[in-house]
């Protein structure tokens, strides 16, 4: 099947230049739509849905850097590549048309093929941010989707990505892997959602054949990640949580550093979360209870390494009063 061409909306009011603009853009294997004043760029660029804009700044009804203002101020076009073409050299025609909101300039007359050049390198950038903002978004949405079907996880997976990226970057865990650790920590607990409602809020303990559906979830929740596109790089995390340092976690049993490294931190920050908050089966316990658990467990469920740098990382967040949060999102604003 071909893929539709790209449409560029054309906002110029020199008839020479708005054909000389559409022969060059139809050369270059896109499609074109004319406007000639700043109004009509404004409702095109609503009605048409460009891929991207060409503006002249001296624009007829209102200027191009009006329009720019504009369509940045829309959510419709907030993310519209724009490039503003200009017969003024000046720098503060460059820094307005910037502060206006415009991807790039092309200064006229200029020339064809650096033209076409910068168009296609906006439209690239543009095509790289929606991916990068499509998957981010993907992932966000399946993570309020456990936590909707599991309202005593609320606000858990962020808490816990942002414990998760403090204590990955405590480990000198580089930027990538702290990326997939975000993701893996948003994501952990995903394959609940193939678990009943029922033993989810269960306010007993579960029964043997409760615990053997509970225990599929690192499995049901390692399938469900698998068509991201970058799935390779956490899904180990959403398999793993649950296993041990001293190999009697499961699925898989695995033990010490065979466990990834991003399910041994996700495995630890999550039992601290879960400890310090309430569950159906059993009401919150204070941090320091929290922390004493967590020492006795080093060496047994958790890495004894990862204990050492987390213990003070819980301290210093104690000391510093702040919300845990708050410090979650600013984490994942970071990785992210
Ligand atoms: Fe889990």
């Amino acid at each position: 099947m071909a893929l539709e061409r790209e449409l560029v909306l054309v906002a110029e009011d020199d008839v020479a230049n708005r054909a000389l603009l559409a022969r060059l853009l139809d050369r270059a294997g896109f499609r074109s739509v004319m406007v000639s004043d700043g109004r009509d760029a404004l409702s095109a660029a609503t009605d048409e849905q460009p891929d991207l804009v060409l503006l002249d700044v001296g624009l007829p009804s209102l200027s191009g850097l009006e329009v720019c203002r504009r369509l940045r101020a829309d959510p419709r076009t907030v993310a519209l590549p724009i490039i503003l073409v200009t017969g003024q050299t000046a720098s503060r025609d460059v820094v307005a048309g910037l502060d206006a909101g415009a991807d790039d300039f092309v200064r006229k007359p200029y020339d064809e093929a650096e033209l076409m050049a910068r168009v296609r390198s906006v439209l690239r950038l543009a095509r790289v941010t929606a991916e990068m903002v499509g998957a981010h978004g993907v992932i966000a949405a399946l993570a309020n989707a456990v936590e909707a079907k599991d309202s005593t996880t609320e606000l858990h997976c962020q808490r816990l990505a942002g414990l998760a990226h403090q204590l990955g970057m405590q480990s000198g865990i580089d930027p990538g892997g702290l990326k997939a650790l975000v993701f893996g920590a948003l994501l952990h607990d995903i394959g609940k959602i193939g678990v009943s409602d029922a033993i989810l809020t269960k306010a007993g303990p579960l029964s043997r054949q409760e615990w053997a559906e509970m225990r599929l979830h690192p499995l049901i929740g390692e399938r469900i990640c698998e068509p991201l596109a970058t799935a390779s790089e956490f899904a180990p995390i959403v398999r793993h949580h649950h296993e041990r340092w001293d190999g009697s976690g499961y699925p898989d049993g695995l033990r010490g550093v065979q466990i990834p490294m991003g399910a041994r931190i996700v495995g630890l920050v999550d039992a601290y979360d879960a400890i310090i908050h309430d569950r159906p089966y059993r009401p919150a316990r204070s941090i320091e209870e929290a922390l004493v658990e967590i020492n006795r467990e080093s060496g047994r469920q958790f890495d004894p390494g990862l204990v050492e740098l987390f213990v003070p990382i819980v301290e210093r967040e104690v000391g510093s009063q702040r919300a845990t949060g708050v410090i979650a999102l600013e984490a994942l604003r970071a990785a992210v």
